[in-house]
């Protein structure tokens, strides 16, 4: 893992497609081009996780998120009392949003934030686009604070730290969802409810999510992600009217609609058009073709089976 110290040279690969973990405030970040799906599949790869979570989509400015996600008046309360700093918005994602369906796990929702530190908001300046970034840990691992925790849990997995020192919060923002008049807290950060309750002049609801990435009620969340006219996965024999989702250069005859995740069956390409493939279909009941059990295929599998609600 090579070690950066240059904003300009983190900008550019991030540019070119790469991950590089940087430092925030919080934790420290691995970084990539929201607006890259096949940039944003890799740091699922990385951090070998077997579920697409949704990410956090990180902007040098207020200004910047608002291209992106609607601000409602209690998200710009929250974000004139703690931008820049430790604060995460989850907001609705704007029809025409540059960031992938990806990197929101397919949600009409993003999660914004623009972070304090002095190298991240250089970063961010220079790149000129927003980035995703997820805490810089293998899942299931704690957070890095420090690049030499990235390098110890990512050693072989990614390229590039941008060097930035310890982190001076050491814990993870806190999460608000802002897309109503009350806000509601997701996740526990440095910003208390209090703080939060001040600043919007209304009380807080809690809907503390359960651990890392991890949502109390699983079905809550993923209610979103089934289509409406239903989803078969693994499918090789079509029925009438189904709309086929393929993978692969062998597609089974008989349909008339077909979107292929990946022709040359690649799991990376077939991740980062897995959300927008979805939408696509959704007029239709929808076949899916079987994904290999293995690598980000964990992940593309889960998300099909939560979405043919077989789980
Ligand atoms: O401090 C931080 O927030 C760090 C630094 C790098 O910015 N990032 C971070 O990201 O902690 P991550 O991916 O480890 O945690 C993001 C959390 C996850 O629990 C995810 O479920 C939640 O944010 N989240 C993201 N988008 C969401 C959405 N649209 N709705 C609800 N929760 C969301
Ligand atoms: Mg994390």
């Amino acid at each position: 893992m090579k070690h950066l110290h240059s904003a300009y040279e983190a900008a550019a690969l991030l540019r070119d497609s790469e991950l590089v973990a940087i430092p925030t405030e919080t934790v420290y970040g691995l970084a990539a081009d929201a607006t890259n799906a096949e940039a944003v599949a890799k740091i699922y790869e990385a951090k070998q996780r077997p579920q697409f979570n949704p990410l956090i989509a990180h902007f040098a400015s207020q200004e910047a998120a608002e291209r992106e996600v609607e601000f409602t008046p209690l998200a710009r309360k929250l974000a004139a009392a703690f931008w820049p700093g430790p604060l995460t918005l989850v907001l609705r994602a704007t029809p025409d949003t540059r960031i992938c369906a990806l990197a929101r796990a397919g949600l009409p929702t993003q999660a914004v934030r623009v972070p304090a530190h002095p190298l991240a908001q250089k970063l961010l300046r220079e790149v000129a686009v927003p980035l995703v970034a997820p805490s810089a840990n293998a899942s299931g691992t704690l957070s890095p604070v420090s690049s030499a925790h990235v390098a110890k849990s990512l050693a072989g997995k990614i390229g590039w730290i941008l060097e930035g020192g310890e982190c001076s919060e050491g814990l993870e923002s806190t999460i608000v969802d802002a897309t109503g008049e009350q806000p509601v807290l997701l996740r526990a950060g440095t910003i208390t409810a209090t703080q939060i309750a001040e600043a919007a002049g209304y009380e807080v609801r809690l809907q503390l999510h359960a651990g890392e990435g991890e949502v109390k009620s699983p079905g809550q969340l993923l209610r979103h992600y089934a289509p409406r006219g239903g989803l078969r996965i693994g499918t090789q024999n079509p029925q009438s009217g189904e709309a086929l989702l393929a993978f692969g250069a062998e597609i089974p005859p008989g349909f008339t609609h077909v979107l292929n995740l990946s022709e040359r069956s690649d799991l990376r390409e077939a991740a980062a058009n897995l959300f927008s493939m979805l939408h696509q279909l959704e007029a239709y009941p929808i076949a899916t073709m079987p994904v290999p059990e293995e690598g980000l295929g964990l992940a593309i599998n889960d998300r099909l089976r939560r979405a043919s609600s077989s789980l």
